[in-house]
């Protein structure tokens, strides 16, 4: 998208924007083997969440400064972006002059603005950086201003830059950045903070970028640039962050209060979009998940990964949907479903648990204590207590019955089981796979069925044999032990 579209077209013509996140830091506060950019946020790697934000503003492909742990972060992130090394890590503005020949290549257009920011704040949304690009626009245009940048007035300044202005007036021009460990005690009690977010003139930054000193601390610091501006007659403008997005990572403490924060966004999102969120604060939905109007989602409820979720459906509480497809008015309490997908109207739980390569027909009702792996049941089969069908395919209208167990592994390999439609499998019914039953077929309680069943045929026992021809309507009349066995009522009233 072009930053300008959303701007009448006298107004302004569209720049050319490059932008460059800077990631190549240690993140040493986080004390993790992985990079510190990787950490997920709300169901994504937080410099996802920060290329999220460059992207509808960049016009260019997103450059990332990489360095510590650069291997895993190019593989992470992948396609959409270019990649450029930090071999030393020599401050913020050593790595963006890694990014020079991107930048600037011998053989093509100079950007007209460059947008940096950091891989550590995936707080920061698209609009903020579309403001500071605008400010940026016109200061340029009214008075030639090398550059823009956010900044935020705060009483907790530890660690940030501090923003110094003439004769110390808060409305007054820029003249410098002057970082913590370099300001004098009167600096030091400034409020207003560098960000570290900027937009630079391209052909100002190019011209300027290598002109940049060793610090005291013997790194290259990009703050230096608005003195250098400044002394060049070029002035630099601040626009102020909104405070709740410009807050980088350093820990893991930070990292929750992130994670926290952009639930919050994504569950807001979804309410506006008619979805009920009982109570957001312990409801997590990731930010790809898709919710249809009317779902109701109760607390605990955590749906992650590519889950996606009809309407009128009712989650939770307490469940776990992991890449799960839901469709329209499912149930779905206090259950775990991954990988798997429920067709509408059809109900698990309380306690069921639906894993890889679970299917569950239109209006299958799955009760307590089931699970189902690698399995289509078929539509109005149900399954009301205590049971484990796995690598088996059931037809419509069939009841399985109480702790009916699919004996699918011999120890060595997997078997399937193949169940027709209305069919009764009798309470406590172990189905030794490979197996098939075929429509209308019964088994009695406690049967351990060990051979294929016939269509209409009724087995009982262990193992399960086909009882002598003998009609149901006569068990049903005159019960011995074993007719009482086979008839007894698979799902307790
Ligand atoms: C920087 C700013 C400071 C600002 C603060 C806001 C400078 C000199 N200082 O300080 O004014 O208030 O951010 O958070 O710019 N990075 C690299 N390579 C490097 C050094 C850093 O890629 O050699 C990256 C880091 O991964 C990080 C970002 O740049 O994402 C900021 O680096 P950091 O060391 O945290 O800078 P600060 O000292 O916090
Ligand atoms: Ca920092």
């Amino acid at each position: 998208m072009d930053v300008n579209s959303s701007l009448p077209s006298n107004e302004a013509p569209a720049l050319d924007v490059a932008a460059v996140l800077l990631a190549a830091g240690y993140g040493t506060r986080m004390k993790s083997t992985l990079p510190k950019v990787l950490h997920p946020v709300a169901g994504r790697a937080m410099i996802e969440w920060c290329l999220e934000a460059v992207r509808p503003v960049a016009v260019r492909r997103p450059i990332v400064v990489v360095g510590h742990g650069s291997e895993r972060v190019r593989k992470q992130i992948g396609a959409g972006v270019d990649f450029v090394e930090q071999a030393e890590l020599l401050g913020t503005a050593h790595a963006l002059q890694q990014a020079a020949p991107l930048l600037w290549p011998s053989d093509g257009a100079a950007p007209d603005a460059v947008v940096v920011t950091y891989g550590d704040m995936p707080q920061l949304r698209a609009e903020t950086l579309q403001a500071l690009l605008a400010r940026f626009a016109q200061a340029r245009a009214e008075e030639g201003a090398a550059f823009a940048m956010l900044t935020v007035v705060r009483d907790d300044a530890q660690g940030f830059g501090r923003v110094v202005r003439q004769n110390g007036n808060p409305n007054g021009p820029l003249q410098a950045i002057v970082e913590e460990v370099d300001c004098t005690s009167e600096q030091r009690a400034l409020r207003e903070l560098n960000v570290g977010i900027y937009c630079f003139d391209g052909d100002w930054l190019r011209d300027n970028l290598f002109r940049i000193e060793r610090s005291r601390k013997g790194e290259f610091y990009l703050t230096d640039l608005v003195a250098l501006a400044v002394a060049g007659g070029r002035p630099v403008v601040a626009l102020p962050a909104p405070a709740d997005e410009v807050d980088g990572i350093n820990t893991r403490v930070h990292l929750a209060q992130a994670e926290a924060m952009l639930r919050r966004r994504i569950a807001e999102r979804h309410m506006l979009a008619g979805v009920t969120v009982m109570d957001p604060a312990t409801t997590w939905i990731d930010a790809d998940v898709q919710i249809g109007p009317d779902t109701v989602l109760l607390p605990g409820t955590l749906l992650q990964g590519k889950t996606t979720i009809g309407a009128g459906a009712r989650i939770g509480p307490h469940s776990q949907l992991v890449d799960a497809m839901i469709g329209d008015g499912c149930t779905v309490a206090w259950s775990v479903v991954e990988q798997a997908r429920m067709d509408a109207h059809s109900e698990v739980g309380p306690f069921g648990h639906l894993r890889k390569g679970a299917h569950l027909g239109e209006g299958v009702h799955m009760g307590n204590f089931g699970e189902v792996k690698n399995s289509y049941l078929g539509a109005g089969t149900k399954m009301g207590h205590f049971s484990y069908i796995g690598d088996a395919e059931i037809g419509e209208e069939t009841n399985i019955g109480a702790g009916t167990i699919t004996c699918n592994y011999d120890g060595a390999n997997k078997h399937k089981t193949k169940i027709g439609r209305n069919v009764f499998i009798g309470s406590d019914t172990m189905l030794v796979a490979p197996l098939v039953i075929g429509e209308g077929g019964r088994t009695g309680a406690g049967s351990v069925v060990t051979h294929d069943v016939a269509p209409g045929e009724l087995v009982v026992g262990v193992p399960a044999r086909p009882l002598p021809a003998r009609q149901p309507a006569s068990i049903e009349k005159t019960p011995t032990a074993a007719t009482k066995a086979a008839a007894e009522p698979s799902a307790p009233q």
